[in-house]
């Protein structure tokens, strides 16, 4: 089949889930596997040299990926992005770019990368047809880059990545900081000073409970609220409204025309309402929510040769049973429960 030939037609009705949230992500970890070990994700401890990561067989293929991204778009899903682990370490992922952005429907292809490969890939992304690129950067700081990485890569690659990419034009460059306190909150306004007027955008990103081996740590979250006073006193900063319904980050310009600065508190200011991403593993099976404790597996039935119609409906009955909005529940769940297992976000991706 032709990559921009769809099954279903795009006019057909769309799925909603079980809070009226519509589909229009899609997610897809392409690699489990990661070349840092970030603490707040992978801790080293954990994904040591010998933890067992998929085996290629139990990736989905590429010819696997796009067949059911087709079907996705035939769902509804305009924006897809590729994510892991990272996604760079996928060889030839260039090829699945140019396949995932040929599919009628799809309005944008994007890659989230802690940057470290960035620099030998951004022409042929580009060349590839993908159209944005969002880069993590936690740190300016040498010593406090390498304890967030868990000792890979250095700063210093990760500006030539963002580089190569501003070269490329793989624009609007996003750069995403988790931020720690005690840990990289005293960094905030160097990253905001390195990239202010350059047209990258920063995004502080509230560290999260995802998975269930990073220690989580309530104390080490700083809200948005106190990183947006701490930049707004020294760059005045005014919000902006949204670019669209389900954006993640509040963004906010700063008032000298210097540009912008984003802010995602999935912890202190929760947006499931407006969740319209599905998540897909790098082994295939499909997530509704970032939190959420299982999948339900669309690699094994298409395996064993499900039809297009046969997946389609998998999908929509998932979808439709949709209730996930465990940002908006985390305290009394955490409570509930004790903890709640949930999915390590390495395998099914930011
Ligand atoms: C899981 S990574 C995958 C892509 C790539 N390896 C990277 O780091 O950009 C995607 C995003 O999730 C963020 N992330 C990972 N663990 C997090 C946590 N516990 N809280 C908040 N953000 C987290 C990362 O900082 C990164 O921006
Ligand atoms: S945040 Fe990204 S770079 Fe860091 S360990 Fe997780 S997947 Fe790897």
């Amino acid at each position: 089949m032709a990559a921009n030939e769809i099954i279903v037609p795009l006019s057909a009705p769309r799925p909603r889930d079980r809070l009226q949230r519509p589909l229009r992500d899609l997610r897809i970890s392409v690699m489990d596997r990661c070349n840092f070990r970030c603490p707040y994700c992978m801790p080293r401890e954990q994904f040591h040299d010998s933890y067992r990561f998929l085996k290629s067989s139990q990736r989905l293929s590429f010819e696997e990926i796009l067949r059911l991204a087709r079907l996705f778009v035939a769902q509804g899903v305009r924006k897809i992005r590729l994510t892991g682990g990272e996604p760079l370490l996928r060889a030839n992922l260039a090829d699945l770019i140019g396949d995932l952005t040929s599919i009628a429907g799809v309005e944008d292809v994007a890659l989230t990368t802690n940057g470290i490969l960035l620099e030998r890939h951004a022409a042929e992304l580009k060349a590839a047809g993908l159209h944005r690129i969002t880069v993590s950067l936690d740190s300016l700081d040498p010593e406090v880059f390498a304890r967030m990485s868990g000792g890979f890569g250095g700063v210093n690659e990760v500006l030539a990545g963002i580089e190569a990419a501003r070269r490329a034009d793989l624009t609007p460059i996003k750069v995403n900081a988790v931020v720690q306190r005690g840990i990289n909150d005293q960094g905030v306004l160097d990253l905001v000073e390195r990239f202010r007027g350059t047209g990258v955008i920063v995004r502080f990103i509230e560290y999260m409970d995802v998975g269930n081996r990073n220690h989580w740590d309530a104390q080490r979250v700083v809200p948005s609220k106190e990183l947006v006073n701490l930049i707004g006193a020294r760059w005045p900063i005014e919000p902006r409204e949204h670019n669209y319904r389900g954006e993640v980050a509040r963004r906010y310009t700063f008032s000298d025309g210097a540009g912008e600065v984003g802010f995602i508190s999935s912890v202190t200011q929760p947006f499931c309402g407006d969740c319209s991403r599905a998540r897909l593993s790098s082994d295939g099976a499909l997530y509704t929510c970032l939190f959420a404790a299982h999948g339900v597996t669309l690699r094994d039935p298409l395996r064993a040769g499900a039809t297009d119609d046969e997946l389609s409906q998998l999908i929509r009955q998932v979808w439709n049973g949709r209730e996930d909005r465990y940002s908006e529940l985390r305290a009394n769940l955490r409570e509930a429960s004790g903890d709640h297992t949930k999915v390590e976000m390495y395998y099914i991706g930011g």
